[in-house]
């Protein structure tokens, strides 16, 4: 049994490897040099460090989500880009990388001027996702980047955001460990997941925007 899940986690990586390749980019979990990364400069010093996420998962993930022209895609914990470069192949409005390492930071700047292809806007911030601004977002993507108390501050964005540009948003959360935090929030209903509990999706109530005017 640990045989062939090692076995599928190799597959795995290879997969991502080759598919990096034809993306032109580099998002594996190595570093040339060592990132200064171990330091947390996070405000609420939580951070988790980098992984990234495979694309038979991303793969699910866009499946999942239909994304439309009108869409704007945040993935807050970029690292070095990859969920954005993928998502990028989309006909959406914009993708945004949030990513608060700037070793990683550099990265995925290179990434992107070597990318290949793309058929959405793309932009990247070198921020603490805490100091992001939400307001034109409408999917939210986190793969386990940091604690519960970014997680807070950051949700709490995005409410307030709300009242500002109501629209319907939805959050991503894969590899949710903080799931708790997303499930007390009594604007965000449950919506469900993508593969076996993995990623989990929560969208804001329908009428959050008429609430919120009131
Ligand atoms: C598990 S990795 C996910 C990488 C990428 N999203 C992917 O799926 O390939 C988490 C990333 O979040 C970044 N991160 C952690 N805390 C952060 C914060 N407060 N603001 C911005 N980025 C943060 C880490 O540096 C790391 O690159």
């Amino acid at each position: 049994m640990k045989f062939y899940m090692k076995l599928r986690h190799k597959l795995a990586t290879l997969k991502s490897c080759l598919y990096d390749k034809r993306l032109g980019i580099d998002a594996s979990r190595e570093f040339r040099k060592a990132p200064k990364a171990a330091e947390d400069n996070s405000f609420y010093k939580d951070m988790i460090s980098y992984q990234p996420v495979f694309y038979g998962r991303l793969e699910k993930v866009l499946a999942y989500l239909k994304l439309t022209e009108d869409d704007v895609f945040v993935d807050l914990g970029c690292g070095k880009g990859r969920v954005l470069f993928f998502m990028a192949q989309q006909r959406i409005k914009k993708v945004i990388g949030v990513e608060l390492n700037s070793d990683l930071f550099t990265v995925a700047q290179e990434n992107l001027r070597n990318l290949r292809h793309r058929n959405s806007q793309i932009e990247l911030l070198n921020i603490d996702a805490v100091c992001f601004d939400p307001v034109e977002v409408t999917i939210f993507f986190l793969f386990n980047p940091f604690g519960q108390s970014t997680l807070e501050k950051v949700l709490s964005n995005i409410k307030n955001s709300l009242s500002i540009n109501p629209r319907k948003i939805r959050i991503v959360y894969y590899s949710a460990q903080f799931r708790q935090v997303l499930d007390k929030q009594n604007w965000l209903t449950y919506e469900g997941f993508v593969e076996n509990d993995a990623c989990l999706v929560w969208r804001s109530n329908q009428n959050r925007g008429k609430e919120v005017r009131m």
